[in-house]
C-alpha cells in the first residue's frame, strides 16, 4: 500500500484532459501575465463566493500582506491572530513594521478563542486576523460582533478552508477581507504558488488590485508603493478546471473525515476532530488529539505509523509566540495566556487525507492507530 498525506498525482491522471488542454490554450495565446485565463477564473471563483470581489496573487502570503497594506498597518499598530497556525499569518505584520498579537484557541475548533480576543484589544490594535484551520471557519459570529464594537476590520485568513461556511456564509467572505492559498496541497490548489484577496468592501477591494500591481492603476504612473503580485495564467488555467471539480472533492474529503471518525468512534485515546454544527468543515486536514498532553507519546504514536509506511504530520510542533524569530526577541509580538495552544502543539496528529483516500487504506490507518494504543 503506497499510502500518501496528500495524493496529487491521481487527482491531475483524473483531470488531465482538462489541464493539458487549458495548458496548452494559454501556451496558444502567450498572455502569460493577467491574461483572459486569470480575469475568467477571478469572475468564476466571484460566482463561487457569492459575488465577493476576487483577486488573484501571487500566494497566501502576499495576499495577508496586501490586506494588510490596504488596511494601512504599520509601525505601532498591533495586529491579533492566534499562535496556533502557519507562520504566514502573522509574517506579514511584523514585515510592515506592527506588532502580532497572540490569542488562544479554542480547544474542540483550534480556531480564535473570541473571549480572549476581545480581552486583547488596546487602542493600538488595528486589525483582527482569525484562521479558519483545517477547512473549519472560527466562530465569525463573535469575532465580527467584537470587532463591530470596537470598530476593527477582519481579515480572514482563509488559506485552509476555501469552500467552508459559516451559518450559511461563504468563509473568506464574512470579515471586510479575506486571503486564499492555492498551494498544491490546499483543497484548491495550482500547480505552484497561487493565492487570491476577496472583498465585499469596493474601495478596500481597489486598494488591494493597486497594491498587487506595483501600487499602479496606469503603466509608469505609480500612485502608491506596491508589490509585485500576480497570479499567472497557466495557474490561473488549472485554477479553472479545478475549481468546476471543487465540491466533489470536498465532499470526497468529508466521506474520508466520516470513515476515519467511524473507524476511532471507540477509541478512549485518541479526540476526532470536532465539527462545529453553525459551519461546515471541509478537512484540509483531519487532525487528531492524543489525549494526555503528551508530546512524546503523540511522536511515539507518529514513529510508529512510520513504520507502516503511514505518514502522518504535526500541523503545528512550535506555535508561533515560541518560535525564535519571536521567542528570541521579546519585543517583537504580545502574548496572550496561551493554555489551549500549548496543548494543541503538544496534542495534535494530521492523518493522510485527500481526494483519492480509499476505504481500505484508511482502514489500514486506522486500524495501526488503534493497534498502537492497545500495545502501550
Ligand atoms: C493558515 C495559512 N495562512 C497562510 C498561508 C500562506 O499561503 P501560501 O503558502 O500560498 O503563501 C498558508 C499556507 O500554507 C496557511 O496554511
Amino acid at each position: 500500500m503506497n499510502i500518501q498525506m496528500v495524493d496529487l498525482h491521481s487527482q491531475y491522471l483524473d483531470i488531465k484532459h482538462e489541464i493539458d488542454t487549458a495548458l496548452q490554450e494559454v501556451l496558444n495565446t502567450t498572455a502569460f501575465i493577467r491574461g483572459p485565463e486569470v480575469s475568467a477564473f477571478e469572475a468564476e471563483l466571484s460566482h463561487y463566493l457569492d459575488g465577493s470581489s476576487v483577486l488573484g496573487v501571487a500566494n497566501g502570503t502576499d495576499a495577508l500582506q496586501i490586506a494588510l497594506m490596504a488596511l494601512h498597518i504599520g509601525p505601532g499598530d498591533e495586529v491579533i491572530s492566534p499562535s496556533f497556525t502557519f507562520v504566514a499569518t502573522a509574517e506579514a505584520v511584523g514585515l510592515l513594521g506592527a506588532t502580532p498579537v497572540f490569542a488562544d484557541v479554542l480547544p474542540d475548533t483550534f480556531n480564535m478563542d473570541p473571549a480572549q480576543l476581545e480581552a486583547l484589544i488596546t487602542p493600538r490594535t488595528k486589525a483582527i486576523v482569525p484562521v479558519h484551520l483545517f477547512g473549519q471557519c472560527a466562530n465569525m459570529t463573535e469575532i465580527k460582533a467584537i470587532a463591530d464594537k470596537h470598530g476593527l476590520p477582519i481579515v480572514e485568513d482563509t488559506a485552509q478552508a476555501i469552500g467552508s461556511t459559516w451559518q450559511g456564509q461563504a468563509a473568506g467572505t464574512i470579515g471586510d477581507i479575506g486571503t486564499l492559498s492555492f498551494f498544491p496541497s490546499k483543497n484548491l490548489g495550482c500547480y505552484g504558488d497561487g493565492g487570491a484577496i476577496v472583498s465585499r468592501r469596493p474601495e478596500l477591494f481597489e486598494q488591494c488590485r493597486l497594491i498587487s500591481n506595483h501600487g499602479s492603476r496606469k503603466k509608469y504612473h505609480n500612485e502608491v508603493v506596491g508589490v509585485n503580485s500576480r497570479l499567472d495564467s497557466m495557474q490561473a488555467a488549472i485554477l479553472r478546471v479545478k475549481l468546476s471539480h471543487l465540491d466533489s472533492y470536498t465532499e470526497a474529503r468529508v466521506l474520508a473525515a466520516n470513515r476515519y471518525d467511524a473507524l476511532f468512534s471507540d477509541s478512549s485515546d485518541l479526540v476526532t476532530p470536532f465539527r462545529d454544527p453553525r459551519g461546515s468543515h471541509v478537512f484540509h486536514q483531519y487532525t487528531l488529539r492524543v489525549k494526555g498532553n503528551d508530546p512524546e507519546k503523540r511522536d511515539a504514536l507518529q514513529a510508529y505509523l512510520a513504520t507502516k509506511g503511514i505518514p502522518s504530520f504535526v500541523y503545528y510542533p512550535v506555535p508561533l509566540h515560541l518560535l525564535p524569530i519571536y521567542k528570541d526577541n521579546p519585543d517583537s509580538c504580545i502574548c496572550g495566556p496561551l493554555s489551549n495552544t500549548l496543548c494543541a502543539a503538544n496534542e495534535v496528529l494530521s492523518l493522510p487525507i485527500h481526494t483519492h483516500l480509499t476505504q481500505s487504506e484508511q482502514e489500514f490507518i486506522a486500524g495501526h492507530c488503534n493497534a498502537f494504543f492497545s500495545s502501550l
